[in-house]
């Protein structure tokens, strides 16, 4: 059994008692699932979750995203049940930008229900584009072939961080990049974690992504799914490519491989 903060700090998320049914209870997807991820006000977290296919990970994602409401339990988002206005925003591994307006645009409407002035708007969205490298790039149409898949990601990244820059949410991000566009974009985010220290949930099938980005592993196992392996990662704060060379680097990546192979087991 997996122990969580259960003291009476403030979770940024907090899952409780979590079901999930899709034929009336007679077949739990999701069974008993708790996950709490306590708030670190000036360090933000980078959380990763890992579990086979179908498991229920991106379906943990959407209850944060108030995208779905779970058949039984309680979700929370710094405290408040969610809601139309409490939820996070999430970046999808397919692009979900919308294709017909100018990045800009597309970032600023993170701010849309904030009740700011559009130059208000523009103004933030601007230093945001700046910081995920697209500079220049505002008023082409986000759009592929206009944009490549990682500047497209980069517009996501933008928009979800300014509509909430408390917390993240990432659904394989990076699976649709080519390799040398991923591991720029997990550079990127690295750098983006350190200065802004959001809370970022994470999901990837890809142990040397995630042992590279996580401050915290989480596995989950399924039928029915819940959270079964925490493994810590202890590897400095400033991380680059050299520090996949590191044996230490590696050792966790086989600790999370036999960490998976020992859940997989479990059926
Ligand atoms: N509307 C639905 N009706 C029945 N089953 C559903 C429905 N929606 C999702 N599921 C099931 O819920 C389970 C969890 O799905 P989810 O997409 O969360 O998995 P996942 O861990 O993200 O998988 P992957 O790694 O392939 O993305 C899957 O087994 C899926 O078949
Ligand atoms: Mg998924």
């Amino acid at each position: 059994m997996l122990s969580f903060n259960d003291s009476d700090l403030k979770n940024i998320v907090e899952m409780r008692g979590i079901g999930q049914s899709y034929d009336g209870g007679k077949n739990w997807i999701i069974k008993d699932l708790d996950f709490l991820i306590e708030d670190k006000p000036d360090q933000g977290q980078f959380v990763v979750i890992l579990g086979m296919s179908g498991c229920g990970k991106s379906t943990i994602l959407r209850y944060i995203a108030g995208l779905q409401k779970p058949t039984e339990g309680e979700v929370k988002l710094a405290g408040q049940p969610i809601s139309e206005k409490v939820r996070a925003s999430m970046v999808f591994q397919q692009y979900s930008s919308l294709p017909w307006m100018s990045v800009l645009d597309n970032v600023a409407l993170g701010l849309r229900y904030k009740g700011m002035s559009k130059a208000e708007r523009n103004d933030k969205a601007m230093e945001m584009i700046e910081m995920v490298g697209l500079a220049g790039h505002e008023k082409k149409y986000a759009q592929y072939p206009k944009l490549s898949g990682g500047q497209l990601q980069r517009v996501a990244i933008a928009r979800s961080l300014l509509a909430n820059p408390e917390i993240l949410l990432m659904d394989e991000p990076f699976g649709a990049l080519d390799i040398n566009t991923r591991l720029q974009m997990q550079d990127l985010l690295s750098g983006i974690w350190r200065k802004f220290h959001p809370t970022i949930i994470f999901v990837t099938h890809d142990i040397p992504e995630a042992v590279y980005l996580a401050d915290d592993i989480y596995i989950m196992k399924s039928a029915p799914s819940r959270f079964v392996e925490h493994i810590d990662i202890d590897l400095p704060l400033e991380r680059n490519r050299y520090t996949k060379r590191d044996p230490h680097f590696t050792e966790l990546v086989h600790a999370v491989e036999d960490r998976m192979m020992k859940v997989a087991e479990m059926g």
